[in-house]
């Protein structure tokens, strides 16, 4: 029996969860998917009205008892300063040590691509992003905070651990996929000590894949030569700030933030899985926003705990469903969110 919390989240991520929950549990029927769901009510919600974000104990006891976590996403304009989203997910992500982000970048149909004559063909890579430390780990201060002398400092946190198993991962990835280069981006030009480290590391954790293209780009660039030629690209290696970023436009490149699915891995533990978007508050409760992504991201789920016929079905459902143009509005269809959600479930269960 797989056990998987699910924890919905703010904004539209109840509503996205909901259609990748329904797919998830089509699938079990389908599949006969030993899986059991159980929903976690933490969010902005709880937060404003308890003061919880994260209840004491939640980390250890979804390590004890889950083998997977879906959420949706985490924002709320109501708390300004975003720190339930910081404790919950950035506390699963550090806290359960998650040192995978794996975010595919796998555009559909080409209807969908906002780049001139690009295919399929052309927009199919996965993005590495490390996930516990870079610019994300709340070390530095202030100084004379609201003086006109005040300073603030941020720092990065590049450890030889951290860079190590993140481009190791990418590597392995490559090996056992198939995938043929792996490009690290960094900013080593400015960054002289923190990404430094990068540079050597990634040598050095290249030289024990030699069938495997090990190549470079300064992340400016990187960003140019993905809406340039997308094409060039196979496993792209970078760090928390960077990666964040650059999925942004991976999604563009598929069609948006409501088609791009992310996984947040240690492989062997309970690792969690989220789409890429966030809580989109403006079209919270109208039923409108796009489930793909959650439904990929479900995908990616079922088989990271071993159902993967289940995941390809489902990917094979969800690419049915959007050639056929069943889909929200922001990919061109004229869908609800639980309509496009029913379309997908409907070719998983006939196709
Ligand atoms: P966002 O991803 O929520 O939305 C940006 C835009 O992308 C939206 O305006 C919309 O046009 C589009 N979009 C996103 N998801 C979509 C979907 N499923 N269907 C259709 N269109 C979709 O980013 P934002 O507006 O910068 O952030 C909103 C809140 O979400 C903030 O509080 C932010 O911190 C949070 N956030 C959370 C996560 C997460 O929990 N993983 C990720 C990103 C942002
Ligand atoms: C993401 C989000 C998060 C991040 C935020 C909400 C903390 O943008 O998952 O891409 O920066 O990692
Ligand atoms: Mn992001």
């Amino acid at each position: 029996m797989k056990r998987v919390a699910v924890i919905a989240g703010d904004g539209i991520g109840p509503e996205v969860i909901r259609e990748a929950v329904a797919t998830i549990e089509a699938a079990r029927d389908r599949f006969g998917l030993a899986i059991q769901l159980t929903a976690f009510d933490w969010g902005a919600d709880k937060y404003l009205a308890t003061g919880v974000s994260m209840p004491a104990g939640g980390l250890e006891m979804l390590a004890a008892e889950y083998d997977a976590i879906l959420t949706g996403a985490f924002g709320d304009p109501r708390v300004k300063d975003n720190k339930h989203a910081a404790d919950i997910l950035l506390g699963m992500r550090f806290g359960l040590d998650l040192y995978i982000n794996l975010r595919p970048i796998k555009l559909i149909d080409a209807r969908l691509c906002p780049l001139k004559e690009r295919t399929e063909r052309d927009v199919n890579f996965v993005v590495f992003r490390e996930n516990t430390e870079g610019l994300y780990t709340f070390m530095g201060g202030n100084f004379k905070k609201g003086t006109a002398d005040e300073i603030a400092v941020q720092e990065e946190v590049n450890t030889r651990k951290g860079v190590e198993r993140i481009i190791t991962a990418a590597f392995d990835y490559a090996r056992a996929t198939g995938r043929k280069r792996v490009t690290m981006s960094d900013k080593a030009n400015v960054l002289t000590y923190g990404h430094d480290l990068w540079q050597r590391v990634f040598k050095e954790v290249a030289a024990g894949y030699t069938e495997i293209e090990a190549n470079h780009l300064y992340v400016d660039v990187l960003t140019m030569w993905m809406a340039l030629d997308p094409a060039r690209f196979d496993v792209i290696v970078t760090n928390n700030l960077f990666g964040d970023i650059i999925t942004d436009l991976g999604a563009a490149l598929q069609g948006g933030l409501g088609m791009a699915a992310s996984a947040n891995i240690h492989p062997g533990r309970v690792s969690l899985f989220e789409p890429v978007h966030g809580s989109a508050p403006q079209f919270a409760g109208k039923n409108v926003a796009n489930p793909v992504a959650a439904i990929l991201t479900a995908a990616m789920l079922l088989d990271y705990v071993g159902y993967k016929e289940a995941a390809a079905a489902i990917e094979a459902a969800v690419e049915a469903a959007v050639r056929a143009g069943e889909t929200t509005s922001d990919i061109g269809g004229t869908l609800s969110t639980t309509a496009a959600g029913e379309a997908i479930r409907r070719h998983l269960q006939s196709d």
